[in-house]
């Protein structure tokens, strides 16, 4: 059964400040999908939060990039932004650029990853959502699940995963893309993928067959808005067992709680900690960055679940450290590393500041 599972977001206005999402805004999106699965344009859905990040998750047969399904999420968003208005939410339709819809959502604002693909006998998905965080920070993991035999055992001990993965890498400031095969190609992978503000994994293939195992959002909002809105909090689908990474291999890169960029005012670096939904409300300095992970089982398109993945005390050790670094990282201060580099604050606060000092720079 050829099965379009769509992950759709975006960030419509933050309960309290930025730091968690109303439960009538959550409502609001659950109404409209209802609606949508009653008139049989969905399978099923499910809408969910990270942080003050608003998920749709969904499943149909109309392929990628339907404009009918993106419409859905653009009307959802915009009645969700009524609500987030009404009742005064922080950043009310935060990530909508723009009001016009044109027959897809992509350029406009959310977050979209969708994949195609004939239904297996079982199948196995993790959704990964994470919020003060920019895409591209599904790289490293991505890269741990399907490349790195010290994190899936599966690529050295499994048949039908021996021959490795590709990975269809965006760079996100040039629009172009290319592809490398894993295992033979890492080190040119790496090269890329090591600088995760330009080069994006979009899409993890199975070798030989090229089937889709994982694919992600890589819109990256201040380059689509020009300035600083609100940082892209992407999301990644991945699919799981037989030929594809074991739950266990896919969930454990994040037990490493990697630095990434977006904490605080989208202009500082901290540890992205994996955690359970209830707890993805990040507080201390708006952070530190979080990740959630919504397991499902597929039958014919319905969405069996959600499992909360990160609610399992087996990632206390990595929240513990996440906490570690984001106190030494906070200690920082206004300093790089912790603050962005100045090519990033570009998108931030550094062009007021340079015109409010126009004519006091003088030559040396
Ligand atoms: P969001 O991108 O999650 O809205 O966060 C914005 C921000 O500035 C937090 O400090
Ligand atoms: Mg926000
Ligand atoms: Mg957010």
């Amino acid at each position: 059964m050829d099965i379009t599972l769509s992950v759709i977001k975006a960030d419509i206005g933050g309960y309290v400040g930025h730091s968690s999402s109303h439960p009538a805004v959550l409502e609001k999106a659950q109404e409209h999908l209802e609606r949508a699965q009653r008139e049989g344009l969905l399978i099923d859905f499910h809408v969910t939060r990270c942080g003050d990040d608003l998920e749709l998750i969904m499943t149909h047969q109309h392929g990628e990039d339907n404009e009918k399904i993106h419409k859905l999420a653009w009307d959802t968003f915009m009645s969700c932004t009524e609500v987030a208005r009404s009742l005064k939410l922080h950043g009310a339709g935060q990530d909508i650029l723009s009001t016009a819809f044109s027959g897809n959502v992509k350029g406009m604002g959310p977050g979209v990853a969708e994949m195609q693909f004939v239904e297996r006998e079982a199948e196995t998905i993790i959704i990964f959502m994470a919020d003060k965080t920019s895409a591209g920070a599904w790289n490293l993991p991505l890269y741990k699940m399907f490349a790195d035999p010290f994190n899936t055992i599966g690529l050295v001990i499994a048949e039908n995963m021996h021959s490795g993965f590709s990975f269809e890498v965006h760079d996100v400031l040039e629009h172009r893309k290319v592809t490398f095969h894993a295992p033979e190609e890492i080190y040119d992978l790496l090269v890329f993928i090591g600088a995760p503000g330009r080069y994006a994994v979009k899409g993890v293939y199975h070798r030989p067959t090229n089937e889709i195992a994982a694919v992600s959002s890589t819109q990256r909002l201040s380059l689509m808005a020009g300035r600083y809105v609100g940082k892209d909090d992407p999301v990644c689908i991945v699919r799981s067992q037989g030929q594809f990474p074991a739950v266990g291999e896919v969930l454990e890169p994040f037990t490493m709680p990697q630095l990434v960029e977006g904490w605080m005012r989208g202009s500082h670096h901290g540890p992205l900690m994996p955690v359970a939904v209830r707890d993805s409300n990040p507080s201390r300095f708006e952070g530190p960055p979080r990740v959630i992970a919504a397991g499902f089982q597929l039958a014919s398109g319905k969405l069996v679940g959600p499992r909360d993945m990160f609610d399992d005390p087996g990632f206390d050790e990595a929240r513990h450290q996440a906490n570690e670094v984001a106190e030494y990282m906070r200690r920082h201060g206004p300093f790089e590393p912790h603050r962005l580099p100045l090519h990033d604050m570009e998108y931030t606060t550094m062009p007021q500041v340079m015109k409010k000092l126009e004519g006091r720079l003088t030559e040396l």
